[in-house]
């Protein structure tokens, strides 16, 4: 049971989170998008063996660490979401996919058509190289989390509008808190600028950690870039520095890989 102090506390935080959106660019919000409850319990995945050595939450801002909520709560609460224009051309809502207790979250921009189709993020193109990128980071797509910063397929896969990210950015804080993970990536310029509230490039916030409540922040390059640069491209091998970066602090072994000539 939530009390009405940390759940004060938490609207104070997510008031605060939106005017940080809000001044950058994002000026609306849509009625009731914390508190709107239609029954639909998700299914979530099993916990896996990323070792934690998690010192708990104190990474987390105080107001954020008192409240605890589970990600199935999170997404009921979400249930037949209507908050924004997005609700009403989506087939599947995209909640996100993975560990609750992950040490590592990915956040991505919005779901594509194979998303969109299967409710689950990054399981088409762009899905793979993140699995590769897992994969040479000595991990398993089941220990980390993977969400996105809008829960519903753009049109023809434009980028998400304002009032779009400010209906479902409480969402996105909620699960985070959630989840507590010591790690965030974000991944592409669009989850990038949205998260942090900036409208620097890609290439300027990318390659050093960022605070995002408490909790350092990557921003690196989109997997669907690097689709389009190639597997040995100067942005793959900046993901791959970026990852490098992520895998020290979180205190796990960095996989040899080196460059081919
Ligand atoms: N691109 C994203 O940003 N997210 C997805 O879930 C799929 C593709």
């Amino acid at each position: 049971m939530v009390t009405h102090s940390v759940q004060s506390q938490l609207y104070v935080s997510l008031g605060a989170y939106l005017q940080d959106l809000k001044e950058s660019g994002v000026d609306g919000l849509s009625a009731d998008s914390t508190t709107r409850s239609i029954p639909e319990p998700a299914p979530q995945q099993p916990a896996a063996a990323l070792p934690n050595t998690r010192q708990k939450t104190e990474q987390l801002e105080p107001d954020l660490a008192e409240k605890h909520e589970t990600l199935e709560q999170i997404r009921k609460d979400l249930g037949e979401c209507q908050r924004c224009k997005l609700g009403a051309t989506r087939k599947n809502i995209v909640f996100g996919v993975g560990n609750p207790k992950a040490r590592l979250v990915f956040v991505g921009e919005g779901p594509g058509a194979d998303e969109d189709e299967k409710g689950e993020p990054f399981v088409g193109d762009a899905g793979r190289m993140l699995n590769r990128i897992i994969t040479a980071m000595g991990l398993q797509r089941e220990e980390v989390y993977i969400c996105n910063v809008v829960k519903c397929r753009p049109p023809q896969n434009r980028n998400p509008e304002k009032d779009e990210i400010a209906a479902c950015s409480p969402f996105l804080l909620r699960q985070l808190n959630s989840i507590k993970p010591e790690v965030i990536v974000a991944l592409g310029t669009f989850a990038a600028q949205a998260v942090l509230g900036t409208k620097e490039p890609i290439s300027k916030l990318r390659g050093r950690f960022h605070d995002f409540h408490g909790i350092p922040l990557m921003p690196t390059y989109h997997p669907s870039y690097l689709l389009r640069t190639g597997g040995n491209s100067d942005s793959f091998w900046a993901v791959w520095d970026d990852m490098s970066q992520v895998l020290r602090l979180l205190k796990l072994p960095v996989p040899d890989k080196s460059r081919k000539k």
